[in-house]
């Protein structure tokens, strides 16, 4: 089994902690509760709180935590300035979402970021009509920082069968037997390119570990309870169940490309992935990264210090002349004899009732996504 990253899996989860003496707290958003839990859960390790000026400084610009552990993007907590203002370092602090208590942090510093830099350096843009940058600029000006617990587990209204912490995921890939297991991120509907590139990975190792992004995601992007039923469809008809574990993956969606890739493949690792796809413009959103940039970034660290193995996808698709799917690795063809359907023509396509071809979309999993594109009448 793969250790986790700094060698033992964080745990911060304490549902018996007694709040009741603490009486500061502070209001927190959807994006901070959810890498609340995932610091708690081990997820993030060896990340054990909300990100310090060190570590947020050596993370922008070096990609590295200040211990000198790879790490590729900040885990900060922000809140508005005059809440900051009546807050003591020293001091407990309960966190609190939407009236509930869902954890306390140990306040070590309380700082004002530099969210030009790290806007530039993690996302490689400043532009705010990047959606990471966009919600870097919207989010609050000072960074709390410190170790947290996790008091109360979020609640889980969907998909509440298919979250698994790393120590869970741990156990299932020992007791499967699997020595390897590659990790797959998402954030999208299933298509063709994915199945083909996930079942190549499978090809070279035991298990795939399928993990579709379920947080905060931009609001053009197919919601999660759509993308995870066409999941489902796709699992039952088409992958050998025995080597399939599919879970969500409750983080919000960056868009820092690169950077984040980096990131999802070391949060992987902490669930017990040996192996991680990266394929086309992973994480990345317009045309603010280059197709392999995020492969590219790979090239920074060393096997050893990353300890997670990236598999590299070159653009995949169906070629006409070739009748099978591949790559332009493979294939010789020209891009005429190639199916390459963009997102937003697919989404087009959907809306309109119209299923893309089979040779892009399973019929299965067009047939979801065209139910899930559906707008009901109440909102006609
Ligand atoms: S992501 O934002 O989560 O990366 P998406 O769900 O589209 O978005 O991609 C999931 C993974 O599949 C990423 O590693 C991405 O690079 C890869 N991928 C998506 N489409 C293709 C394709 N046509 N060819 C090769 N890799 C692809």
């Amino acid at each position: 089994m793969n250790q986790p990253h700094g060698g033992a899996l964080v745990n911060r989860v304490n549902l018996e902690y007694d709040h009741s003496s603490i009486l500061a707290e502070v209001e927190i958003d959807r994006f901070a509760l959810a890498d609340l839990e995932l610091i708690a859960i081990g997820a993030y390790s060896p990340i054990t709180g909300f990100l310090g000026e060190d570590d947020y400084y050596s993370v922008i610009n070096k990609m590295r935590l200040s211990s000198g552990y790879v790490w590729s993007i900040p885990i900060t907590l922000p809140v508005a300035e005059y809440v900051a203002s009546s807050l003591k370092v020293g001091e407990k602090i309960k966190l609190v979402y939407e009236g509930e208590i869902y954890g306390v942090i140990e306040l070590q510093e309380k700082y004002f970021p530099d969210k030009r830099l790290e806007a530039e350096r993690v996302y490689g843009t400043t532009d705010e009509k990047h959606p990471g940058v966009k919600k870097l600029w919207d989010r609050p000006d000072v960074y709390l920082a410190g170790p947290i617990t996790l008091v109360r587990r979020p609640e889980k209204s969907e998909f509440v069968d298919f979250y698994l912490d790393p120590i869970e995921t741990r156990s299932v890939f020992a007791a499967k037997g699997w020595n390897t297991v590659v990790g797959f991120q998402t954030r999208n509907p299933v298509h063709r390119a994915h199945e083909y590139i996930q079942k190549s990975a499978l090809e070279i190792v035991d298990g795939l570990f399928l993990n579709p992004l379920v947080g905060e995601t931009k609001i053009d992007d197919i919601p999660a309870h759509i993308r995870m039923e066409s999941y489902q469809v796709l699992l039952k008809e088409y992958y050998p169940r025995e080597r399939v574990l599919l879970t969500v993956f409750p983080a919000a969606m960056r868009y820092a490309g690169p950077r984040e890739a980096v990131f999802h493949a070391i949060v992987r690792k902490n669930y017990g992935c040996t192996h991680f796809i990266v394929g086309r413009d992973h994480a990345g959103v317009g045309n603010y990264y280059g197709t392999y940039d995020a492969q590219l970034i790979f090239g920074n660290f060393s096997t050893e210090e990353l300890g997670i193995t990236p598999l590299f996808f070159e653009h995949s698709f169906y070629c006409k002349k070739c009748g099978n799917m591949a790559s332009t690795k493979t294939c010789p063809h020209a891009p005429e004899d190639h199916l390459v359907l963009s997102g937003t023509k697919v989404r087009q396509m959907l809306r309109d009732g119209e299923a893309p071809p089979p040779e892009f979309s399973r019929p299965e999993v067009a047939e979801v996504l065209i139910r899930g594109m559906e707008v009901p009448a109440s909102k006609q």
